[in-house]
């Protein structure tokens, strides 16, 4: 068997965790392992010498054996890899091949269809499965080349936590420590100065890592998109915290969230090849309570952030069982399917059961409730 291995769109942490497993697995039946380079390109750029983006240490045992953007992977590429964040094989969110953005003579964007060409290349390069670690975009895209006729299996990747079938996806508990550190770190300042701060998340369409990190975080007041909010609830409860004597707040909003029949505020809306970006509803609702309330009010968005960073035990323990469980469907034979994490055990779903939905949090989730027993606003 020759298998390669494709991580595409957003990185998260853990990403190099699921590498190592699948590597380590493979090599253990005697199969031949190689990593495509920055999502699907290394399949299309054979010929050329690349290298694995191990910038960490050891750049140079990792470069392994390269045909052009096919890297083949020995335990020296996977050594020492599972506590890194980022992912040594590189990612794109403009690698779709189905739709390739591709610039045209007078400067505009086309996407192209790809695919044929991609198929040809797995097909040259004697390929026999792929394994496609990636969010709802890249598991859409492992799902169509899979119909396409490529044997291909998803492991489901994103801090967003929006995939669906699974209980969680690595990258999203390291996400929400590093953002409950983040709040956890302005309360001080807050309090000392008497101000509102407003934290902006990601999640992109879900509230996971807002709640979550939120609720972990003792935020005063938590806005998610599957809550559209009403700004003066928001706004009376800082209030109500002044009188009380409790002259700061903490506001986190969900990059994603929106007022009650009001929009989401996108930083890019989608151009040909992308996605829409989502960000800045935080200075919104940061510039709102001060013309409400007259407080000192400050906001900043963590950004990036959330993505980077040492993978958390969970994450890289979640990482390495589902990156051995896509190694046991390639076994199986099982393909057009994704391992999840469905606890206490790792199982599998088919893909088609997955993609084109997005997992939100559920109105009677308890954390919910939790956060409501806590009297945090919820902006409803
Ligand atoms: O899906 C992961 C994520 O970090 C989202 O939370 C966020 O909206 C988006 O990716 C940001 O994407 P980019 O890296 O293109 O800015």
């Amino acid at each position: 068997m020759r298998i390669a291995i494709s991580t595409g769109g957003g990185d998260a942490p853990g990403l190099n965790a699921v590498i190592r497993a699948i590597v380590l697995s493979a090599l253990q039946r005697g199969w031949e392992i190689f990593g495509i380079r920055r999502g699907y390109d290394g399949l299309y750029i054979r010929g050329r010498t690349t290298s694995l983006s191990a910038t960490h240490v050891g750049q140079e045992r990792r470069k392994g054996q390269s045909q052009g953007g096919l890297i083949a992977m020995g335990p020296e590429q996977v050594r020492g890899i599972t506590h890194l964040g980022g992912t040594i094989l590189g990612t794109t969110n403009r690698g779709n091949p189905f739709k390739w953005p591709t610039r045209q003579p007078d400067g505009s964007i086309l996407e192209v269809d790809r695919s044929d060409e991609l198929l040809r290349a797995f097909r040259e390069a004697k390929l026999d499965a792929l394994v496609s670690i990636g969010g709802d975009g890249s598991l859409q895209i492992a799902h169509d080349l899979w119909k396409k006729g490529i044997p291909a299996v998803g492991v489901p990747k994103t801090i967003d936590n929006d995939v669906v079938g699974t209980d969680s996806t690595f990258g999203f508990d390291t996400a929400v420590s590093t953002a409950t550190d983040a709040i956890d770190k302005l309360h001080s300042t807050a309090e000392s100065h008497d101000r509102v701060f407003v934290v902006e998340l990601m999640g992109r369409y879900a509230g996971w890592i807002t709640l979550h990190s939120g609720l972990s975080g003792s935020a005063d007041v938590i806005l998610i998109p599957e809550i559209p909010f009403d700004i003066e609830k928001v706004c009376q409860k800082i209030r109500d915290r002044d009188a009380q004597g409790r002259r700061f707040s903490i506001v986190v909003v969900a990059e994603g969230a929106r007022p009650y029949g009001g929009a989401i505020v996108l930083k890019e809306s989608a151009q040909r090849g992308t996605v829409e970006r989502l960000g800045g509803i935080g200075a919104v609702v940061a510039q709102e309570i001060v013309e409400r309330t007259g407080k000192e009010t400050r906001s900043l968005v963590l950004g990036h952030l959330q993505r980077g960073g040492s993978p958390s035990t969970f994450d890289r323990l979640l990482a390495l069982r589902l990156g051995s469980a896509a190694a046991r469907a390639i076994a199986d034979r099982d393909f057009g399917s994704v391992v999840v994490y469905t606890p206490p055990t790792v199982s599998r779903l088919p893909l088609s059961a997955v993609i084109g939905k997005t997992k939100l949090v559920p109105l009677d989730s308890g954390v919910i409730l939790t956060a409501r027993s806590l009297g945090i606003c919820l902006g409803d």
